[in-house]
């Protein structure tokens, strides 16, 4: 058994330079890779653009997009894995990416977008964790997540509040369980939360 650990944004171009992203630093996901390596485990880190080091003993893959990612999760997930989700996956690209820089003469103000694949929701293991990062109503939308995405456990955070959300080195989050059960923690730092998680993954059967 063995670890996959995606983390960090990812992007999705609208040419070579210029894409559509989000604030994710990876600091949360990289967390998770560090305490599963501190636990001796197999790990292998499938990371977006980010400004972090490898944890000691991971094995890192770097990736630009969502349909990158996906395939590299794909080919690196054994049906006895655990899948820890972090990334801040783009829900959608552009339908197209040229190949050279637009000029704005060539642009008419609308972007046509097409949808990504839901890397968690797809992927088959033998576990699944996630992340449900809300500005509202967090813990319904965590539950929906939970139950649509087929997970054991999903961790969700406000990311409205200080010092829980992007970029953050604390975080303050809920374990839900496809139990149904709940576990609100402190704010603690992200190394702290990402033990926390590992330990749950550890004790599933
Ligand atoms: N996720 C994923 N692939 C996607 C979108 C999300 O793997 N294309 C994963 C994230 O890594 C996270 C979980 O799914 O663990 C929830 O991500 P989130 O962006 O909150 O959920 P969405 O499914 O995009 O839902 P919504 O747009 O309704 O908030």
């Amino acid at each position: 058994m063995k670890y996959v650990v995606t983390a960090g944004p990812t992007r999705e171009h609208i040419d070579p330079v210029r894409f559509l992203s989000n604030p994710s630093t990876g600091k949360m996901g990289f967390a998770v890779a560090r305490a599963a390596a501190e636990l001796g485990r197999d790990v292998v880190l499938v990371a977006g653009p980010v400004a972090l080091r490898t944890p000691k003993g991971v094995r890192r893959i770097d990736v630009t997009s969502a349909r990158e990612m996906l395939a590299v999760v794909e080919r690196e997930l054994d049906g006895d894995d655990v899948f820890i989700a972090t990334a801040a996956v783009a829900d959608w690209r552009p339908a197209e990416c040229a190949a050279k820089k637009l000029k704005k003469r060539e642009m008419d103000g609308t972007l046509k977008l097409v949808r990504n694949p839901d890397i968690l929701k797809s992927v088959r293991c033998r576990h699944k964790i996630g992340f449900a990062a809300e500005t509202n109503d967090v813990m319904v939308e965590a539950a929906r997540k939970c139950r649509e995405k087929g997970l054991d456990m999903i961790v969700a955070n406000d990311v409205t509040e200080r010092g829980a959300g992007f970029g953050a080195d604390t975080n303050r989050v809920a374990f839900l369980r496809k139990d149904g059960s709940v576990e609100r923690l402190p704010m603690m730092s992200k190394l702290a939360v990402a033990r926390r998680i590992v330990r749950f993954a550890e004790g599933l059967a």
